[in-house]
């Protein structure tokens, strides 16, 4: 069966194409290449020795999404990553969030409920919790105000779904709320590839390792937590994709119990800034230079999942350990700089 990955040369979406594929999935990719590079489709066709259809599209031109959907009526699901995804750039540019965030949104939305067959998953984050009040985090926390525009457009998201699902009931849908997507494919034929200096911690720790960076600031000392630093729950990329096709082929075979759905996806175990470059460090065999600085705006002092709504009624949990995950961002960072 065709399923449409948008934004599937991205990180979490290249990830979630090799997947699909391992199921034997026909995967059509769209993807603009403003956040990724036409070089992931060869290490996707690499791994599962399957090259699927690409089409550099940018779904904020509403007709060439028309054109898409009217080209391919036979797509029986979309996975939709396709967004802008740094929180510090949102604050800086909002309208460019609210318009690659939103309106490509709508325009999917609106094309795919022209076709037979509507199953969609839409990629959310925990960032729509905020500060959650109780530890670990279920799907009932309240949603907070957003922190930043970055995160309102994934509260907006939720909830244009959720609206449309209402009037459309043959329209199936999950938001997946990722808590914080690491690492790399195991094969190390793609990963994070993060365009100019990271905000994210993980390949921050690898291009510090490495010596791209100097060393890497810890933001922050003095949390409310064991040492001091921020915590949260780190998710191996590839246990997140496959929660993608779990998903996927829920909605397909009917198992739904509502036409939308939310789910957390996370390991359940949080862990501080300490403690992953303590992994970085046992995995690599390097000493992580870090100097602990002051807090960076916009965070909260912790965030781990509750699984058990994905393990007991998606059916899906967490596989790899944050070791795992550390160890194939460090192979990945060392295979992209030929080291
Ligand atoms: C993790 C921890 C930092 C960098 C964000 C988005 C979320 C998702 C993942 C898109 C925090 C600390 C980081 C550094 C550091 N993005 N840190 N030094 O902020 O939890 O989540 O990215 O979907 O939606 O909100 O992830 O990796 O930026 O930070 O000390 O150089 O590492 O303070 O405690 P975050 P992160």
């Amino acid at each position: 069966m065709k399923v449409l990955v948008t934004g599937g040369l991205g990180f979490i979406g290249s990830h979630t194409v090799v997947e699909l594929q391992n199921k034997g999935f026909e995967v059509v990719i769209i993807d603009n290449l403003s956040n990724s590079s036409i070089e992931v489709l060869d290490g996707i066709t690499t791994i599962t020795g399957v090259k699927p259809h690409f089409e550099k599209i940018d779904l904020r031109e509403k007709s060439e999404v028309v054109r898409f959907f009217e080209t391919h009526k036979d797509i029986a699901g979309v996975i939709h990553f396709a967004a802008s995804k740094a929180v510090g750039e949102s604050v800086k540019e909002p309208l460019m969030y609210y318009e690659n965030n939103i309106n490509t949104l709508v325009y999917v939305l609106q094309e795919l409920s022209k076709l037979e067959k509507q199953n969609f998953i839409f990629s959310s984050s925990c960032t729509v919790y905020g500060q959650a009040d109780e530890l670990p985090i279920t799907e009932n926390a309240p949603v907070k105000p957003a922190e930043s525009p970055y995160g309102n457009t994934k509260q907006i998201g939720e909830e244009i779904i959720r609206d449309t699902c209402k009037i459309n009931s043959q329209l199936k849908s999950i938001a997946l709320r990722y808590f914080n997507p690491i690492g790399a494919h195991p094969s190390a034929e793609i990963g994070e590839l993060p365009i100019g200096v990271p905000q994210n911690l993980v390949p921050y720790i690898t291009q510090t390792a490495i010596g791209i960076r100097e060393q890497l600031s810890v933001f922050g000392g003095d949390y409310d937590t064991p040492d001091g630093t921020c915590i949260r729950d780190y998710i191996h990329v590839v246990d997140l994709a496959k929660a993608h096709v779990v998903a996927l082929e829920r909605l397909m075979e009917n198992k739904n119990l509502s036409n939308y759905e939310v789910f957390n996806l996370g390991t359940g175990k949080g862990s501080s800034v300490l403690e992953a470059i303590k992994s970085f460090d046992k995995v690599s065999g390097k000493k992580l230079k870090y100097q602990i600085v002051g807090r960076r705006e916009g965070d909260v002092t912790a965030a781990y999942a509750d699984t058990t709504k994905a393990n007991d009624v998606l059916g899906w949990k967490t596989k790899l350990t944050l070791d795992d995950a550390m160890a194939s961002a460090w192979k990945w960072e060392q295979k992209i700089r030929n080291k």
